[in-house]
């Protein structure tokens, strides 16, 4: 588990700054004026700053990029880091200078010298989620990651709270989808979902006989090959009044080796992520429970492991699902759709929710068509469409809509069942998108966000160092806060 960076927020006292053992942050913004925290810096370090904002290294620095500047005279300081941002930011610009800060941070305590800059609450908010590294496998001793005190003229402004539970539900996530397959199993998965009680969310594990009697056909036949049982975790979140609730769902599939239709090798030890959607699931419930999320929400998320064995689904089989339709199991590595189809219905006969939406690294085809820039978004309503874009969009998180359609049905009907579970190449995100509508009430508002490219990149992003990315969690956050608290 990745522990959050120790974080206060306090008033301005330039008499700290000439005896604090750590590294000192100040910002200049590109017309390299000086607020009062940096001339009380520049005065203690003999104009040092002053040098190295008249430089052409300051001058060549993008906004919200640092510089370290080391062992500075005058001062009991390890490093000042210089920040290069406008006084009002903008909020990218703010979380990148955050970022940079993480990056520059070190070991030592860092004492932030925010003054009143704008938007100091979303450069600490980047520099909570920068400063991240999964090394539950590491047996180094971890590195030592000092305290935080972010310096501000109005520190009571601050919602620290809200802050905080963000960057624990992007964490929970990260940490979640960069733990390896031996490590998460769907059993220390639901174990690990179950502890999210303490936090006052309703938690229920169902285990396989339930599901059986609940008819999941379709979801169990993904984890049939595996020793790991499989398992549904639904996650209750009640802030609101009466009202139905809002419905996430999530793609757990601890392992996706492809089952008996396997994938190759290269790469395949990258499926560990393939539980992605249920990990932003699971950190975006965490995120409401800690910041008291004034609104119904729940969470279901389907945990399997897809192996081959003896006893694995074949190609050609045909399963029934919760809703009743059956499947023709064309190529078992099309799993995802597979469980959604059961955990979406599901979902919808318990709890009639007044909107869904599911997250799943559902498609290759998705990394195809956007990379790992952009989510794909599929949807029957513009509505629920347009307001998560809205919300991706305020949060810096990709995502773009792509079409659907009735006339790509075509290519899921089966000879003998009610559907197969694949399309082949064309489309094949949408195909995917289609199969899942076939399981969603027309009348229900929903969306479905395919996370194959976005939930976990090989090179490190603005906000995340390689790996889990924990996209998605600020997003659903928002889009639930904006439109579905009180
Ligand atoms: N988990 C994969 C999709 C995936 C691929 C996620 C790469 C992240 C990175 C999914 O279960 C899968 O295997 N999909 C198949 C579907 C095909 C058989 C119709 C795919 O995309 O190849
Ligand atoms: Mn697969
Ligand atoms: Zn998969």
């Amino acid at each position: 588990m990745t522990a959050l960076t120790d974080f206060t927020f306090c008033a301005t006292d330039l008499d700290q700054i000439s005896d604090f053992d750590g590294t000192i942050a100040i910002f200049v913004g590109a017309d390299a004026k000086l607020d009062a925290c940096a001339r009380k810096v520049n005065t203690l370090t003999r104009k040092a700053v002053d040098r190295f904002v008249a430089s052409e290294a300051f001058n060549g620095l993008a906004e919200g990029a640092a510089v370290r500047l080391a062992y500075p005279s005058g001062l009991s300081a390890v490093a000042v880091i210089v920040v290069k941002l406008d006084r009002k930011p903008t909020q990218e610009a703010a979380r990148k200078a955050g970022a940079s800060l993480a990056i520059e941070k070190g070991p030592q305590p860092m004492l932030v010298l925010a003054g009143n800059l704008g938007s100091a609450d979303e450069a600490a908010l980047g520099l909570m989620l920068r400063d991240y590294a999964y090394v539950d496998h590491k047996t180094a001793e971890p590195k030592l990651r000092g305290p935080v005190t972010i310096m501000m003229s109005k520190p009571e402004a601050v919602d620290a709270v809200a802050l905080r539970s963000v960057a624990e539900g992007v964490f929970f996530t990260r940490d979640l989808t960069n733990a390896p397959a031996n490590d998460l199993t769907t059993t220390s998965f639901g174990d690990r979902l179950a502890e999210l009680q303490a936090l006052g969310l309703r938690v229920e594990v169902l285990e396989e006989n339930q599901l059986e009697e609940l008819g999941m056909g379709a979801l169990l036949c993904v984890g049939q090959g595996s020793a790991s049982p499989s398992k549904v975790v639904v996650m209750q979140w009640h802030g609101g009044g009466d009202e139905a609730p809002f419905a996430l769902v999530g793609k757990g599939v601890v392992f996706d080796t492809g089952g008996i239709s396997i994938k190759p090798a290269g790469g395949m030890e990258d499926m560990t992520m393939d539980m992605g959607g249920a990990g932003v699931v699971s950190g975006v419930m965490k995120t409401l429970a800690m910041r008291k999320a004034k609104a119904n929400v729940v969470g279901l998320v389907g945990i399997v492991e897809n192996m081959p064995s003896d006893r694995a689904v074949r190609p050609g089989d045909v399963v029934t699902s919760m809703k009743g339709d059956t499947i023709e199991v064309i190529n078992t590595d099309a799993e995802g759709r597979l469980v959604l189809a059961d955990l979406l219905w599901y979902a919808q006969d318990r709890f009639a929710p007044r909107a869904m939406i599911n997250l799943a690294t559902l498609t290759g085809a998705m990394l195809i068509a956007l990379g790992h820039e952009n989510a794909g978004v599929f949807s029957n309503s513009d509505d629920l469409s347009a307001a998560f874009l809205k919300a991706a969009g305020a949060e810096g998180e990709g995502a773009w809509r792509l079409p659907m359609s009735p006339a790509y049905d075509k290519l899921i009907n089966s000879r003998i069942a009610d559907m197969k579970n694949t399309g082949g190449r064309p489309a094949g995100s949408i195909t995917a998108a289609q199969f899942l509508a076939r399981f969603v009430k027309d009348d229900l508002p929903w969306a479905h966000l395919d996370i194959a490219g976005v939930a976990s990149v090989k090179g490190a992003t603005t906000l995340a160092p390689a790996g889990a990315t924990g996209w998605g969690v600020m997003a659903l956050n928002r889009l639930i806060s904006d439109n579905y608290e009180a």
